[in-house]
């Protein structure tokens, strides 16, 4: 049976979606979740995009073993070393160089002819090639791209050395059964292309990258280049849940194999929403909140009878359903370490002494702690560490006669700062308020701030969301706790903390393909 690369590129073309930023920690436990659910390729950034990108590139390969991990390059020297510099400790690197090759790419963007590229290219490929033989090479906008073109261009760049051939429609043009021809006629009139693996990567433009990514696997392709939740530039990439759950729900059809845990999935897409910021819509495919719900009394009782009536997947196979495990508070720190490495995290001893004096904590307020209780600590925890300011106190008063009061107290270093503020809009308002005050950054501007219940009953975890746009950069901060005017304190903390890490850095030279 055939078998199909699935190459994530959330943490490349995903980050690409407008508004987000990923820092280097959040990009290294969405990696590891990738490498859990078995992706064959992570791309993990641009490494010459910025010395962020760099460095999370650079820690991913590093860190993240039994996968291949991919750096982005356009197609010139610079770029190319720089690649490799963040990628070369990697199990089995993967050097992705890429050329625009449309007719209206290379003349207003590129301003060089179809031979130009081509030289260009193949001098790009051959120069990767000195570092690796794990090669990947991709004709940017080859849907609008000539086919005789593409055909010349790849032959001389299989020659050069590229192990992979990726074919983007970068601007989610192309319609399924025209895309599929078209890497047909790719895979039939490429004289060498028995040596390369064929690859695509769609956009979502007209809401058909999953389509264009299936007719592409019908006519040869064996690498489809996916993102979580379908994010990444303007309209986002192929969606990596729908695309994997179609291989495996319709392997009747399809009959062909893939080495992806789905169990996974469910997990990988909170993660990745609550990192960028990004919400899942209710009804999106496979990992929406209504995506196996049952609103009509009809549906329901064919469920109760027989699922299979109205359910074309179990929700166990994507890993909605909790697994039984549950912690009170009489677990101690064994039965925590053991429920956390199960869950496939690793802590240091520091952060995991921190994660159970949180774990007692919430196990106070509530009876049975689940998986999401538990990685809701642990994420929480991760941006604690290295935080500019950090949070002494909160309190906050507020009611229907009461004008909104809030009074906050943060240290920095040795320094501990305290404001109050109020505000006719609200306690939320007031909190950012008096932390606007402490932190006196100019131009903060709130994006948007989100409240959700990640698990059920009054004693659920509340998790906030929320996005401001300083500087016209926006930073993301989230934090779940049952209280939700503390975890909207944590949340808005921890974005300006992203800039204040970020500025005192001074990593800003960002280019974005
Ligand atoms: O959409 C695109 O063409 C890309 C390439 C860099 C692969 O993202
Ligand atoms: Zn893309």
């Amino acid at each position: 049976m055939e078998r199909i690369k699935i190459f994530d590129t959330t943490l490349r073309d995903g980050e690409q979606s407008p508004g987000v930023s990923l820092i280097p920690e959040e990009k290294l436990l969405i990696a590891k979740q990738l490498a859990r659910l078995k992706v064959d390729v992570i791309e993990a950034g641009f490494p010459i995009s910025s010395q962020g990108d760099f460095q999370a590139v650079k820690t991913i390969a590093e860190k993240v073993r039994d996968v291949e991990i991919a750096g982005l390059a356009r197609a010139n020297i610079k770029d190319i070393d720089r690649a490799w510099e963040a990628l070369k400790a990697g199990e089995n690197p993967r050097i992705h160089v890429f050329i625009a090759t449309s007719p209206i790419h290379m003349k207003y963007k590129l301003k060089m002819t179809e031979e130009e590229v081509l030289e260009r290219a193949v001098k790009a490929v051959k120069y990767a090639a000195r570092y690796t033989s794990n090669i990947e090479f991709s004709a940017e906008d080859a849907s609008r791209s000539e086919l005789e073109f593409l055909y010349r261009l790849f032959t001389e760049v299989i020659k050069a050395g590229a192990r992979v051939i990726n074919i983007p429609d970068t601007v989610g043009y192309a319609i399924p059964e025209e895309f599929g021809r078209m890497v047909r006629n790719i895979k039939e009139n490429v004289d060498n292309i028995d040596q390369a693996e064929l690859s695509v990567h769609c956009h979502n433009d007209l809401g058909l990258a999953v389509a264009n990514s299936l007719a592409a696997i019908e006519n040869g392709a064996n690498q489809i280049e996916v993102a979580v939740n379908g994010i990444g530039e303007r309209a986002g990439n192929t969606a990596l849940e729908e695309l994997i759950m179609t291989l495996v729900t319709r392997k009747d059809y399809y009959n062909l194999s893939i080495s992806q845990d789905t169990t996974q999935i469910m997990r990988l897409s909170k993660m990745v929403s609550s990192f960028t910021g990004m919400p899942v819509q209710p009804n999106k495919a496979i990992v929406g909140e209504n995506a196996f719900a049952h609103e009509s009394g009809i549906h329901q009782d064919g469920v109760i009878k027989e699922r299979t009536t109205y359910e074309i997947m179990d929700a166990k196979s994507i890993g909605l359903k909790e697994n039984s495990l549950v912690l009170g508070k009489h677990s101690g720190r064994h039965a925590l370490r053991d429920f956390i490495s199960k869950l496939g995290y690793e802590l240091d001893e520091e952060s995991f002494e921190e994660v159970f004096v949180k774990f007692k904590d919430l196990a106070d307020k509530k009876k049975k702690l689940r998986s999401v209780d538990i990685e809701a600590l642990i994420n929480n925890q991760l941006y604690s560490k290295d935080a500019v300011y950090e949070l002494e106190y909160v309190s906050v008063s507020t009611g229907n006669t009461v004008l909104p009061t809030a009074t906050i107290k943060l240290r920095r270093d040795q320094d501990i700062i305290e404001k109050a503020a109020c505000s006719g809009d609200g306690p939320i308002d007031a909190i950012f308020q008096a932390i606007n005050e402490i932190v006196a950054v100019d131009n903060i501007e709130l994006i948007s701030y989100k409240i959700d219940a990640i698990t059920e009953g009054t004693d659920a975890l509340g998790e906030v969301i929320v996005k401001v746009k300083i500087n016209d950069k926006t930073y993301t901060g989230h934090s779940a706790q049952t209280d939700i005017t503390y975890a909207s304190t944590l949340a808005y903390l921890e974005a300006i903390n992203k800039y204040m890490t970020e500025t005192l850095c001074k990593n800003n030279n960002t280019v974005k393909v």
